[in-house]
This record gives structure tokens, sequence and C-alpha cells, in this order.
């Protein structure tokens, strides 16, 4: 009988105990907003922002209610609104264009090239059309930085960086998030620190930070912060600057500050098991390994191969018998949105745009989560189920 794996792909470790014990004080004291504090409290908002900004090496930090709002705060903090056209990923999920939208603004979609990330040819091309560029690292997945930077540098192109899938990787080793002007990460439960919800935003500029922290509804109480420039930087935009609330509580704030004490411990265990199924589904025939490039410290919190100019019903019955034998795959070729997976045409918010060689590309990845719960040998069984499954099919074709 073939083995069959029987874990779950969507299950998380459980929080370290000292975020446990962080979280019971904030419950017990019950001064949950980041704004709560008592007299001479550093709140574990405030805490946290400054320690993440010290752990990317950034100048100011804003700890926010999701990755997606710190996206959107972004764009808004750039001032960019209704007709204004931002350059994005047509490879990524939809949180992406859907800060976009959410500022009224219109995706155009870059393509993807083989090796994940965002076509730089493509994006060259494109220069002219947009101010503003939301750079998603996809699936952890980073293009040559500085050649994207002399692009959008030479282009007059602001470079946002969505980093929902690259906290605690870097490019030449400078962290993810630190080469555009603003880098937004994400701290939702699949990602690479669990606080349910969350995001960070972080950036070297006075006036866009002061400008996300009144965007965020500082209420004024913006001296509270640790991680944020002098007063007199927001005297200049506050009387201009919404409140659109979206700001992280202390709870989970609590709950983040010990778990990124630990991100490269962390890191490292994700690349130990993404490292063991890579090895087992080297020289699969038909199937493509994502190379990764030196320049690039990533995390491999999940996986990605290409079946590469496969028929779509030849990768649909790969995925099937996966599935049959307990290994969950996502795929980008598939015709209408699923779960987490969708793609640049299922946008229809956006103006219809045409990628054909990104279609070519889309069609044959295939994608997995590579939680922590897994362990090294049930990662080696993983690579073994995909291997057999697609030779089966891939001999058959
Ligand atoms: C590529 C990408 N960017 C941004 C986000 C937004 O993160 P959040 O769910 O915290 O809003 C996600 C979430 O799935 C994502 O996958």
């Amino acid at each position: 009988m073939s083995e069959k794996f029987t874990g779950s792909f969507t299950q998380q470790e459980a929080l370290p105990e000292a975020a446990i014990e962080a979280a019971l004080q904030v419950l017990q004291h019950g001064r949950l907003h980041r704004y709560n504090v008592a007299e001479g409290e550093l709140g574990e908002t405030a805490l946290l922002e400054q320690e993440f900004a010290a752990q990317v090496g950034a100048k100011y930090c804003l700890a926010v209610a999701s990755g997606g709002y710190a996206m959107a705060t972004a764009l808004r903090a750039l001032g960019v609104g209704p007709g204004d056209k931002v350059l994005t990923n047509a490879f990524t999920l939809a949180p992406v264009p859907g800060s976009i939208a959410s500022v009224g603004a219109e995706p155009v979609f870059v393509g993807v090239s083989e090796d994940l990330t965002i076509d730089l040819e493509d994006l060259a091309a494109k220069a002219d059309q947009a101010r503003v560029l939301m750079l998603s690292h996809m699936r952890g997945h980073l293009c040559d930085m500085d050649r994207l930077m002399q692009i959008c540098d030479s282009a007059g192109i602001t470079v946002i960086e969505d980093c929902a899938h690259t906290m605690g990787a870097a490019w030449n080793g400078v962290a993810s998030g630190r080469q555009g002007k603003i880098g937004c990460y994400s701290c939702q439960t699949y990602k690479h620190v669990n606080s349910g919800e969350g995001g960070l935003f972080v950036t070297d500029d006075e006036e866009l930070a002061a400008r996300a922290i009144m965007l965020s509804g500082s209420y004024m109480l913006y001296e509270r912060h640790l991680a944020a420039p002098g007063p007199e930087v927001f005297e200049r935009v506050k009387y201009e600057t919404p409140n659109i609330s979206g700001r992280m509580d202390n709870l989970r704030a609590a709950i983040l500050r010990p778990q990124l004490r630990d991100l490269d411990a962390q890191v490292a265990r994700w690349n130990a098991r993404y490292q063991k199924i890579e090895a087992g589904l080297r020289d699969t025939p038909g199937l493509t390994v994502v190379e990764r490039p030196e320049a690039e410290t990533y995390v491999g919190s999940s996986i990605q191969f290409l079946l590469l100019d496969w028929s779509l019903e030849a990768v649909a019955e790969v995925i099937k018998r996966c599935a049959a034998r307990g290994v969950e795959l996502k795929w980008f070729g598939g015709a209408e949105p699923a779960g987490f997976t969708s793609r640049y045409d299922s946008w229809r918010y956006a103006r219809a745009q045409s990628l054909p060689a990104s279609d070519r590309i889309l069609a044959g990845i295939v994608d997995m989560r590579v939680p922590l719960t897994f362990s090294l040998e049930d990662c080696a069984q993983i690579a073994r189920i995909i291997r057999a499954e697609v030779m089966v099919v891939h001999q058959a074709g």
C-alpha cells in the first residue's frame, strides 16, 4: 500500500511560554488599548515597535491591525489616491491588489519570471505608468533587489515592500523591507510570527512615519510612541492627516515580542524543513525546483515548484493524487480562486490586463505550506509522495 501523510498543513506551533506569560500579564492588568498605560509605563505595543525597528535597522516603526492595513497605510502616507496607478506583482495574493483598491487606486500588474520573482524587464517596460511600486516578495522569493532599486530610482518610482512572506529574510545581508521607502510585514497566523492578526510598518522617513501614526489612529497621543519622529514632525502633518483606525493592541504586541526574539532560530528550523523537501524533489522528471540566489537569505515557510508547460489536466491530476495521499498543494493555474490562492485575472475590479508569459508560469506554479509542526521525517515523506505522483502522471502523459 502507498504511504499517506496524516499531518495538518494549517497547524502552527503553540506560542512560546514567554508569550503566554506576557499575554496573561496584559489580561490581568486590563490595559489592552495601546495608549492605555499607567503612569510611567511603556506599553507593549510601543516596546514592540522599538524592538522591531532595532531588529531590522529602521528609524521608525508602527504596529497595526494587519499586514494589509500596513500596506494601505503606506499608500495613503505617500498620498496615493483615487485614479492613481500603482505597479504591483501579477503573482501575489489578494490583499496586495486589495490594498491598492482600498485607496481607490488602480493596480498595474507586472509579470512573474521563472524564479517566481517580479519580471524586471516587464517592470522596466512599465516604469513610466506609475510613481509607486507595491512590491510583493511573494512566497518569500526576493528578486535582484539591487537591480530593482536601480530601475525604480532612475524612473522616480517609490517602492513599498510587502514583506508578508519575508520577515527574517535578507538580500545581500540587508533585511527585507529595508530597501524600499516603506516595509510592511504581517503577523497573521500563517506568517513568521503569530498574533492571529497584526502588521508592522517601517521606514526611515520621518514624515511618512508621522503620517502613518496619525493615519492608524493616534488621537494625538503620538508622544507615547518609542519608534516615532519628534513632535515637531507631527505638527507639520497633524491637521491634514485623517484618523483611519487600525491600531495594534497590547495583547497582540505582548505575544509578538518573545516571538521576534526567537525569529532567527525559527528561520533555521523552517529552512531545515524546506531543504529536506527540496532535496527530495530535486531531479524529479518534469518538475522544476526553484533555485534560490546566493544573495538571498530566505525563510522556507512554504515551498514552490514548477510543472512548466504541463497540460492543465495533468497538473490538476497531480494535485488530486497528492491530496488523496494527505499532501495539500495549492495551484496558481486553477480556473477559479480557491482559499488563499487567486490570480491577477481573478481580481476583476482591476482593469483587465494580458500577461501571456506570466500565464504560462502561473499555470505551472504549485505551492505548499511548511508549518513548523512538521518534523524532518514528515518533510521527507511529503517529498516522496509528491515525487511519486508527479512521476506517475508525467509518465502517463
Ligand atoms: C503576499 C501577502 N501580502 C500581504 C498579506 C496581508 O497580510 P494580512 O493577512 O496580515 O493582512 C498577505 C496575507 O496573506 C499576503 O499573503
